[in-house]
């Protein structure tokens, strides 16, 4: 048995008594979740802020019987309109889902996102950030329930995003009672709504996020996904809902390596990120895609959050190529020391305005006001109250604004590019070394998705003849765009 058998995945291969089926791409995952959702293959692209998980990277993904995620996190609703208009448009008839992340600091921005994806007929979201359920999730979950056949119709889904057991507990479980007894004192449902409510969790499907780019509780993958799947048997035996809870795995995946120990461990779906924004399709710039083509392994750190700042929290961003990270964590240091920006050292505050900042505090407040008065005036009144939250306001300029500058690829604000990428970059990049893809120019969504999944199907054929006592050399590269079309057809 050659290498180049084990490559024909359709055939099945038989020498002696070894023996191994064929193993096709859209033979991967639970088959349960690709027919509820539509998908041809179990392989999703998660949301990215600013619309860097592009209506372009949704479209391709749904074109190539895959589903992508609109990166909707940050950006103003008019703007996450046009993306509806855009996607509903260019594939009217085909999954796709738009994020919904958890905003704590703004809570009527969340109740008007989900009233948006109402409105609009958006029927699935990547539901992220939660730390605990709101009235609006419960909201968009529940619109519409009823009876058909005998069975319930829900026809909002929720795929959860969660790192936590406590977390994904609440989205496993039914609708808290509290908010469904809410929804129907505001007239959203009526009790017969409120009883098939229920007998249904509030996601049926969740991903187990480890290790990633952007907002990360750093969880390694090994742990984490058999930590879940063992709470998804131990609900679905509580509860017993029609149809069984799943739990698919996101964070580093980025190889077929990666891909294959997934589906192995029971992953009812993969869903990646850094490498898509590595893509052509994404929103960010050809600056950043260039950078990230560069990254190694450990080219990857911890720094401040922009939004959730004060708390301490931190997301995991390039650090090779940007000094954005150490500036962050410079600022935060500073936050923790200092009760006011007047309290900042002379020497220190210089320091800042000349080479971080290229502008007094003072001119720094200006904009800062002229922002938050359009967008949440309620922070002017604290700031004026409280030395600490108007430090805070101005530190936050900065790390609002190092993502936009990496978005737009401002030549000028280089050093301070703030780009959210995990360590399964630097794992992407090793893969690809010497091949076409190694060039972020010629790397698609879909591409390296078929290239993902042909290359996991591959080791799992080479798995199965290795159990038998057959050694098989399954060395994969990427294939080309034409070799993929003959086996994604
Ligand atoms: C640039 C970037 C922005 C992201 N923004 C969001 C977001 O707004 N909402 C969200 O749910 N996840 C966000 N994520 C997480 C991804 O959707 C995905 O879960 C994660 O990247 C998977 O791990 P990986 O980076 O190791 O592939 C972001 C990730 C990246 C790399």
């Amino acid at each position: 048995m050659t290498h180049e058998d084990l490559l024909d995945l359709r055939r099945p291969l038989q020498m002696g008594t070894a023996f191994a089926p064929a193993v096709c791409p859209d033979q991967l995952g639970d088959a349960g979740f690709l027919h509820d959702h539509r998908l041809r293959y179990a392989y999703l692209a998660g949301a990215m802020a600013n619309g860097i998980g592009s209506t372009d990277i949704v479209v391709a993904m749904a074109r190539g019987g895959m589903l992508g995620f609109f990166g909707a996190a940050g950006l103003a609703l008019d703007r996450v309109e046009q993306a509806i208009d855009r996607v509903q448009t260019a594939v009217p008839q085909l999954p796709y889902g738009f994020n919904l992340i958890h905003s704590p600091h703004e809570p009527k921005l969340e109740a008007a996102l989900v009233e948006l994806y109402l409105r609009r007929g958006v029927h699935l979201v990547e539901a992220s950030a939660f730390l605990d359920l709101t009235l609006p999730v419960i909201r968009y979950r529940t619109a519409g329930i009823h009876l058909a056949n005998g069975r319930i119709v829900t026809p909002n889904r929720i795929i959860g995003k969660v790192s936590r057991v406590e977390v994904a507990t609440r989205f496993f479980s039914p609708p808290p009672e509290r908010y469904l007894t809410e929804l129907m004192r505001q007239g959203h449902l009526t009790s017969e709504q409120v009883e098939l409510a229920r007998r249904i969790p509030v996601a049926q499907d969740l991903t187990a996020e480890a290790d990633s780019g952007g907002h990360t509780d750093n969880r390694p993958f090994i742990t984490l996904l058999p930590t879940l799947l063992a709470l998804r048997d131990r609900l679905q035996q509580q509860y017993r809902y029609e149809t069984p809870l799943r739990v698919g795995a996101a964070g580093g995946i980025a190889t077929p390596a990666s891909v294959a120990a997934a589906f192995q461990m029971g992953a009812a779906y993969v869903l990646t990120g850094s490498i898509n924004q590595a893509c052509r399709e994404s929103g960010s710039s050809d600056a950043v895609r260039e950078m990230l083509a560069a990254a190694e392994q450990a080219d990857v750190i911890m720094a401040p959050a922009a939004d959730m700042f004060e708390m301490g929290v931190n997301v995991q961003v390039l650090k090779r190529g940007t000094m954005f990270a150490l500036r962050a964590r410079k600022l935060y240091e500073l936050y923790r020391t200092y009760p006011s920006l007047e309290a900042i050292p002379t020497a220190e505050r210089s320091q800042l305005e000349k080479t971080l900042f290229r502008a007094t505090f003072d001119e720094i407040w200006e904009q800062t006001q002229a922002f938050w008065k359009s967008r949440d005036p309620a922070q002017l009144e604290r700031a004026a109250q409280e030395p600490k939250h108007r430090m805070s306001l101005v530190f936050r300029w900065y790390l609002g604004l190092s993502s936009r500058w990496a978005n737009a690829g401002d030549p000028t604000r280089k050093v301070d590019y703030q780009v959210w990428c995990g360590p399964a970059m630097g794992a992407f990049n090793e893969w690809t070394r010497g091949s076409y893809l190694e060039d972020w120019r010629n790397r698609r969504v879909v591409t390296v998705a078929r290239n993902l999944l042909y290359g996991a199907c591959v080791l799992t054929r080479q798995a199965i003849l290795r159990l038998q006592g057959v050694e098989v050399d399954a060395r994969v590269g990427p294939l080309d765009e034409s070799r993929l079309a003959t086996v994604f057809g």
